[in-house]
């Protein structure tokens, strides 16, 4: 078979550090591969005011598949200050590199399973019956809507007129609003269209009848919410009904849901959501198994896939002289990949290599070991990012 060509992505911080270890964990478990060069992040906004260049993006047009590290992302201002002194004043305006991938090539699904290693230390307990202790097994995958609802970026401060206009038309605005001033007004929308909200429901479907997980949960607030959540859960009815009838289909309140996450998490299989509450649960779940160290994600569209760690650049890590952070999250991205390209039995040896190295718990990262990072943890006995790749290479 034609090896496959990945764009490598390493961003900033400790992005680069993570897919480092990934790329040589792959080609320990026999994945053959050529990866090339994505450039993306700071480096890029501040030597040519733009954080995604669009070399990168031809990149990815040809080879649909990129594994990403992670961005630092500032606020404008703080940006616009960081920019080659050549390039100022000439209308070079930031925004994060990894949202405009997701909105460039409409990788609407995101994928975020959280999933127990067993003995992993940060493992979530809680009081039984009788002042036992109970560590359930959480296996939870979420589907959020990537690019729609709150994250959509249709908003305004000082709304222009029509906009006022039209608000002005809902009597709900004209009782709750109509006395603000409209420049003390400040709006943003939750949009979610017919179409994206099919595609994420069906997504979350199809992957619990292919790994026979018993229920969806759809996680939004429709009884508040009512036209966006509302239209989400009657699309979610219909379709269990009319195509997923082996599935039960499970209404939670997103506000519930969180509370629940920490009383019966267990009950849970495949979650489904819009993007600002997907977002939020999915970071609730992965609490749950351990943090940031092990969430892993996938951002998928129709053409293009992109698979990276939840984490940020960590700045304050990044220039350490021996890199502390957990490699795990972006590992188990890459085993994400795996399964996107076929290449499933390559990812489960990968994801059973990491689960014996955390179950066997001679190597802990920083983390694992309840430190607070500093670089004096190698010396007190927790694993360096490279020791911890090392480690899974070794099992595998
Ligand atoms: P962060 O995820 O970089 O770090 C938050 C905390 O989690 C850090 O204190 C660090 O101790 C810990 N942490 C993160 N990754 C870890 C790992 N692999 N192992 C062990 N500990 C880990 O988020 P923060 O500090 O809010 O943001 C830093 C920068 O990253 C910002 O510029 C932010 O905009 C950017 N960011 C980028 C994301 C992306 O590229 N997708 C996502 C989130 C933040
Ligand atoms: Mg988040």
């Amino acid at each position: 078979m034609a090896k496959r060509t990945i764009v490598a992505m390493p961003g900033d911080g400790i992005g680069k550090t993570v897919l480092d270890e990934a790329i040589r964990v792959l080609d320990a478990a026999g994945f053959e591969a050529d990866y090339v060069q994505g450039d993306i992040g700071w480096e890029f906004w501040c030597k040519e005011g733009n954080p995604l260049p669009d070399r990168t993006i031809k990149l990815l047009e040809e080879h649909k598949i990129g594994l990403f590290g992670a961005i630092t992302s500032k606020p404008k201002d703080d940006a616009a200050a960081e920019l080659d002194p050549a390039l100022r004043d000439k209308g070079f305006v930031y925004s994060s590199p990894i949202v405009g991938l997701r909105q460039h090539f409409n990788l609407d699904i995101c994928a975020r399973p959280c999933k127990t290693y067993k003995g992993n230390p940060l493992n979530f307990v809680r009081r039984g019956v009788g002042n036992t202790i109970e560590e359930p097994e959480v296996d939870v995958v979420i589907y959020r809507q990537n690019t729609e609802g709150l994250y959509g970026g249709v908003e305004w401060s000082d709304p222009p007129q029509q906009v006022y206009d039209a608000l002005m038309t809902h009597p709900k605005f004209v009782k709750n609003f109509s006395h603000v001033p409209k420049n003390e007004l400040s709006i943003s929308t939750r949009i979610f269209s017919k179409n994206a909200t099919e595609r994420i429901l069906r997504a979350a479907f199809e992957h619990a009848r292919k790994y026979g997980y018993r229920s969806v949960t759809l996680c939004e607030k429709p009884n508040v919410i009512r036209e966006t959540s509302g239209m989400m859960f009657k699309m979610a009815k219909q379709m269990q009904k009319n195509d997923y009838p082996e599935i039960e289909l499970w209404n939670t309140n997103i506000d519930a849901q969180m509370m629940w996450l920490t009383k019966n998490p267990e009950d849970y299989g495949v979650i489904v959501a819009g993007n600002m509450f997907g977002d939020i649960v999915s970071d609730g779940f992965a609490g749950l198994i351990g943090g940031l160290g092990f969430a892993c994600s996938a951002n998928m569209g129709e053409q293009v896939a992109v698979f990276e760690p939840t984490h940020g650049s960590a700045p304050k890590y990044a220039d350490y002289p021996v890199s502390i952070v957990n490699p795990i999250a972006m590992i188990a991205s890459a085993c994400m990949m795996l399964d996107f390209i076929d290449e499933k039995p390559t990812a489960d040896r990968i994801r059973t290599a990491i689960a014996e190295v955390i179950e066997e718990g001679k190597v802990r990262t920083y983390d694992m070991m309840k430190m607070t990072g500093r670089p004096d943890v190698i010396e007190k006995g927790a694993a360096s990012t490279r020791q911890m790749a090392d480690a899974i290479i070794a099992k595998l």
